[in-house]
């Protein structure tokens, strides 16, 4: 395969791609005019990117694939709040088969490849004796595994040390295919069970060789401070690029006197970050009255000091978040513009966040880039860099894995329109 006319982040000129059993085996730069077209014996075999930017695909670093598309089912959630998620969800999970489950799973993985996503974390759900979709989703791994990387989350909703069997069923999950350790410590009945289950969390992975994804104070209460218990863990246990705090809405309310203090830590443990802007946008400041705090991690000033950060959707058309379409470009637009990351130099390198970010967090960096040597999994996105490819919230036109097309579109196109000039 050749890929032509293509656009690499970062570099001003076209490029010229080959791809040879599944991985780059060339990158060259071209003249920096799309005047380059395809040898009549490879014309069959090579991608036109006509000026277009070529990326290492989105990463989906946070999603909850046993939750999705169940919406409105039985009943909808009218105050749109996370406490009214969990009462609609509570309704559902009764509801809950094997089929159930492989089938939305199946819908959803398809609609984020469709929208260039090649690697997932999933949370799961383990507060369940049963742990139907976490066989299931764990059973689908092979399947998928053509068109994504899929890694999975050992999920406790509800808590490790405050359900009944809590640790039980986070090592049976283990058994079961768990590739994460997860963890809430901020939900836990008390402040001790909270810290108990971190340095739990920890411990279970690095004895398995697992990695670890903690929901971490999820929450706007500025004394929720497990964020400091999980990275001292992880520092002392030798984990840190292998563990992953989502959420830390918390740190959005701690004082900045606390937060420089722990900043310190947080770059020694060298822990990774997901943020999820659409979801903690919405269901975060819901206690406050006016002003209403925005109830987001502190994306902009944790890169700044040099830590790795990535974005993510969380939910898409769940209990907790009626809206979600697979598009992690949208995600990045509100996260650009909650997190006042609206600069131009926040911008111009702003795919990283759902990009090499997320690869990092993940641990895949050795399998992932556009580099020679690398398997050829790339998406072509309609722009010519990170700037232009948010202002138009462009389409995903080709996601290519191991050298084979998995997603090729033919973008929209006005059949009519005012003439104004
Ligand atoms: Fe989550």
């Amino acid at each position: 395969m050749n890929i032509i006319n293509a656009r690499l982040r970062g570099q001003p000129s076209l490029y010229s791609l080959t791809v040879e059993q599944g991985c780059f085996s060339a990158i060259e730069p071209q003249s920096d005019t799309l005047t380059a077209t395809p040898e009549s014996d490879t014309i069959s075999n090579t991608i036109d990117a006509q000026g277009n930017l070529l990326s290492a695909p989105f990463v989906e670093p946070h999603i909850h694939l046993d939750a999705v598309l169940t919406a409105g089912q039985p009943n909808w959630n009218q105050s749109g709040t996370l406490f009214e998620g969990i009462e609609r969800w509570a309704e559902r999970k009764p509801m809950l088969t094997a089929e159930d489950i492989e089938q939305r799973v199946l819908k959803t993985v398809q609609l984020l490849v469709e929208n260039g996503v090649q690697y997932i974390r999933t949370h799961v759900d383990v507060t369940d004796p049963s742990l139907t979709a976490l066989k299931t989703i764990a059973g689908l791994k092979e399947k998928l595994s053509k068109a994504v990387e899929l890694q999975i989350v050992a999920f406790p909703q509800e808590g490790i040390c405050s359900f009944p069997n809590g640790k039980q069923l986070m090592e049976q999950a283990v058994e079961h295919g768990a590739d994460v350790i997860g963890g809430i410590p901020h939900f836990e009945y008390t402040r001790e069970y909270g810290v108990e289950s971190m340095h739990w969390v920890v411990a279970l992975a690095k004895k398995h060789g697992l990695l670890v994804d903690v929901h971490c104070d999820e929450i706007d209460d500025e004394a929720s401070r497990f964020l400091e218990v999980l990275a001292t863990a992880a520092l002392e246990q030798d984990m840190g690029e292998r563990v992953t705090a989502s959420h830390t809405t918390a740190m959005h309310s701690y004082n900045n006197a606390y937060c420089s203090k722990l900043f310190r830590l947080l770059k020694k443990s060298k822990i990774n970050f997901v943020s999820c802007p659409t979801e903690s946008i919405h269901l975060q400041g819901r206690f406050d009255t006016f002003p209403k705090r925005r109830g987001i991690t502190r994306v902009k000033e944790l890169r700044e000091a040099g830590m790795n950060v990535c974005l993510a959707q969380d939910s898409i058309q769940d209990p907790w978040y009626t809206l979600g379409n697979g598009k992690l470009l949208r995600v990045l637009d509100a996260g650009l513009h909650i997190c006042h990351m609206m600069g131009y130099r926040d911008l111009s390198t702003a795919l990283d966040l759902i990009t090499q970010n997320g690869a990092k967090t993940l641990q895949v960096e050795e399998q992932y880039g556009i580099e020679v040597g690398k398997p050829a999994n790339f998406i072509i996105l309609q722009g010519s860099d990170d700037l232009s490819v948010i202002q138009q919230q462009g389409e995903v036109l080709y996601s290519v894995r191991k050298g084979e097309v998995l997603v090729q579109r033919e973008p929209a196109y006005l059949v009519k329109t005012a003439t104004l000039s």
